[in-house]
């Protein structure tokens, strides 16, 4: 048996775009901050039953959700010509009901402990490219802290993995979970159908060039205004670029807005504080250390949370060591 642990990130500058949805290649980069608070183990044994299994927080799992882990772990046994079936038991330390990222985590964890299963060593950036296979953002929570993706260029995706960006930028995340039923539009519909009907989309394919190589300056120099105007400004691009399409893809709630305005007015009055908000209603805070608790407690008076998290930077996705 083998067990991993994984963390969900945050992006900074978004995914949004696929140049390949069979290979699940990006149209564009992306940059991440990989977070501690929201983590989940997952085992991962090999039986000769029929059939895969999936248990998550308890509950066991079939329909897609099981024939995703059929087919991601179909990517580690064709190689190797093996045909043992799996059992995966994963346990999410976050609401996975609330749609926080944790497909990202999931398939991070899944990338690690599928080939330690099958006693397969792969490098890091070998897990990345085989996470990103699960989910786009998976690739970036194979390594902690800050996070870069590479789109890359080649078609069999093997230039398209994340890599750790050097850079010492104090930041921790309060999250502002809003009260709402399951996600309607998952991610990967909510980017195709982006990319096959939005008008914006290619300008938003081109922003995200600009702004990588900025939020990455940005964080070298501490830059919190300067991070604001790019991360806010590119979170809204790319929401923009969902609520173009037609019919137009709308991710937020009233909370969400509520959050928003909570954000800009602490900002206005110093608190170096600024927000991105992922493919759902939820909105995070980035802000230094210092500022988290005074932050959450501003978020808890919103009417329409769920709750409210918090975290500071997470750690690379890792296999246990059973003695
Ligand atoms: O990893 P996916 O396919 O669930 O896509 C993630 C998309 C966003 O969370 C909206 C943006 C991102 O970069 O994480």
């Amino acid at each position: 048996m083998a067990t991993a642990t994984a963390r969900a990130n945050l992006a900074l500058v978004k995914y949004w775009g696929k140049r390949d949805a069979t290979l699940n290649l990006p149209a564009a980069g992306s940059l991440s901050l990989t977070l501690d608070r929201l983590r989940t183990r997952t085992s991962v044994e090999l039986h000769d039953g029929p059939n895969d299994e999936l248990l998550i927080d308890g509950q066991p799992q079939s329909g897609k959700a099981l024939s995703r882990i059929s087919r991601f772990a179909d990517l580690v046994r064709g190689p190797l010509g093996r045909s043992e079936r799996i059992r995966v038991v994963s346990h999410n330390e976050f609401p996975t009901a609330a749609g926080l990222a944790s497909s990202a985590s999931a398939f991070a964890a899944l990338a690690v402990a599928v080939p330690a299963a099958f006693e397969v060593e792969l490098s890091d950036k070998a897990r990345s490219i085989l996470a990103r296979r699960g989910s786009g953002s998976a690739a970036r929570s194979i390594f902690g802290g800050f996070v870069r993706m590479n789109a890359g260029a080649h078609a069999d995706g093997s230039d398209a993995y994340a890599e750790p960006l050097a850079a010492d930028c104090p930041m921790h995340a309060v999250i502002a979970v809003a009260q709402a039923e399951a996600k309607k539009i998952g991610s990967t519909d909510g980017m195709e159908h982006t990319r096959a009907t939005s008008p914006y989309h290619a300008a938003w394919l081109q922003l995200v060039e600009r702004d990588l190589g900025e939020v990455q300056v940005a964080l070298q120099s501490g830059d919190w205004d300067h991070l604001a105007l790019l991360v806010e400004g590119n979170c809204l691009a790319m929401h923009a670029d969902a609520m173009a399409a037609r019919p137009g893809v709308l991710y937020f709630r009233p909370p969400t807005l509520l959050a928003i305005e909570a954000v800009r007015s602490l900002r206005q009055s110093g608190t170096p504080v600024f927000f991105t908000i992922d493919a759902g209603p939820h909105v995070v805070a980035f802000t230094p250390p210092s500022e988290v608790s005074r932050i959450a407690a501003h978020f808890a008076q919103l009417p329409g949370l769920a709750e409210v998290l918090t975290s500071g930077p997470g750690a690379a996705a890792q296999l246990e060591i059973t003695p």
